[in-house]
């Protein structure tokens, strides 16, 4: 059976270890081939801070709820194993804050001690009334998406730097079954009008006594430019640009501007911090992710395309449960492509 992977984010490389580890066998052997045009360490994957929370308010999709807590319980077991540290997992602490009270969250049982902060807490930020303090994960991309491509490697599963403009293209080449993971330019490969980017920046400072995450949220404004803070391994993150339909993968003074003095004004200690790198990537939002399966004929040739993308500013806090769920529809394939084959003839 011939697989092929189109993307090498954290969407693409957990789907085709899920499917490897559930469906690869001596007899039923696997050829399993990435194709993508950017590889770690240049994907979005890379640069997400890679913080596990999911949006606050989930609009009724407990599917989505239910990949974010298989994706939690996944990393949490692993988290004080030995490849913990080459994974780039640890757990984080910190505060939610908001302006005016806020619902509960669907993660809140998910997450470890999810309570509401304290007046004397809420002192610490004086311009917000209300939050919550959890413990949950972090699962840095340039750590993990290296890990998964030698977890990948080990099993023989084979990478190419290509760009792929068609299905059709990979069809002719003798692909039964493609996997498009192909994050926010989905829309090049099948019509979706759904799939929009949602720009964001960060600037990563030196700051190694900020130990919790902070992440600001207004309700109100429906806006999404309201800035973090997320303690990484090495720097910390500093965000909060959210801009959607812009297609610009690069940074601007604007921008940092805008991070550097918000982040400031929540954390004024902030100022003495050394700012070493800045970043720009772009979120595939869509209103819900797109998993599910499509046939399609090119002429004589027929291949089933499993479709996992639109996973907005999420992907690492999903990734496992999505590839969880391609792993079952993978096997459905496989059983209807058995019962298909005709009777092998005994002469
Ligand atoms: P990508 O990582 O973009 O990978 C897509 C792959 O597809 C790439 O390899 C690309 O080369 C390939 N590709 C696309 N089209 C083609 C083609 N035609 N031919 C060949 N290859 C192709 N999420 C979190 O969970 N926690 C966070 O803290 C977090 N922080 C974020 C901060 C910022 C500023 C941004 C922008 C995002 C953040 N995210 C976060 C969201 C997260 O980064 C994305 O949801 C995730 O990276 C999506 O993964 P992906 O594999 O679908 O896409
Ligand atoms: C972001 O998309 O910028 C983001 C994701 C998770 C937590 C904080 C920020």
């Amino acid at each position: 059976m011939r697989v092929v992977v189109i993307g090498a984010g954290v969407i693409g490389l957990s789907s085709a270890l899920a499917i490897y580890d559930q469906y690869h066998t001596t007899v039923r052997p696997l050829e399993i081939v990435i194709y993508a045009d950017k590889f770690t360490p240049l994907t979005t994957s890379d640069g997400a801070a890679g913080f596990w929370q999911p949006y606050l308010d989930d609009n009724g999709n407990t599917q989505e709820t239910q990949w974010t807590k298989q994706t939690f319980d996944y990393l949490l077991e692993h988290v004080h194993s030995v490849e913990a540290d080459e994974m780039g997992l640890f757990l984080q602490s910190g505060y939610n804050l908001f302006k005016g009270r806020a619902q509960d969250p669907s993660w809140r049982d998910i997450v470890l001690g999810f309570r509401y902060l304290t007046p004397q807490e809420l002192k610490l930020f004086p311009e917000y009334s209300y939050g919550w303090f959890n413990t949950s994960l972090m699962i840095e991309g340039k750590s993990y998406l290296p890990w998964l491509m030698e977890r990948l490697k080990e099993r023989g599963v084979k990478f190419a730097l290509r760009k792929i403009n068609s299905f059709e293209q990979v069809i002719q080449e003798g692909a039964d079954i493609i996997l498009n993971c192909t994050g926010v330019y989905a829309g090049k490969l099948t019509a979706d009008p759904e799939i929009r980017p949602g720009r964001g920046q960060i600037l990563k400072v030196f700051a190694p006594w900020l130990r919790h995450f902070i992440v600001t949220n207004d309700l109100d404004s429906g806006v999404y430019t309201t800035p973090y803070i997320l303690p990484g391994s090495s720097t910390v993150t500093l965000g909060g640009i959210f801009q959607l339909d812009n297609w610009s993968e690069t940074t601007n003074s604007e921008d940092n501007s805008n991070i550097w003095e918000q982040c400031c004004k929540l954390v004024p200690r902030l100022k003495n911090a050394k700012i070493m790198s800045e970043w720009a990537g772009l979120r595939p939002v869509r209103k819900t992710v797109r998993l599910e399966r499509e046939t399609i004929n090119y002429g004589s040739l027929k291949a089933e395309v499993i479709h996992n993308y639109g996973h907005g500013g999420f992907g690492l806090t999903i990734h496992w449960g999505c590839a969880k769920e391609v792993a079952k529809i993978f096997g459905k394939i496989v059983e209807q492509k058995k019962q298909r084959r005709p009777p092998q003839s005994h002469l």
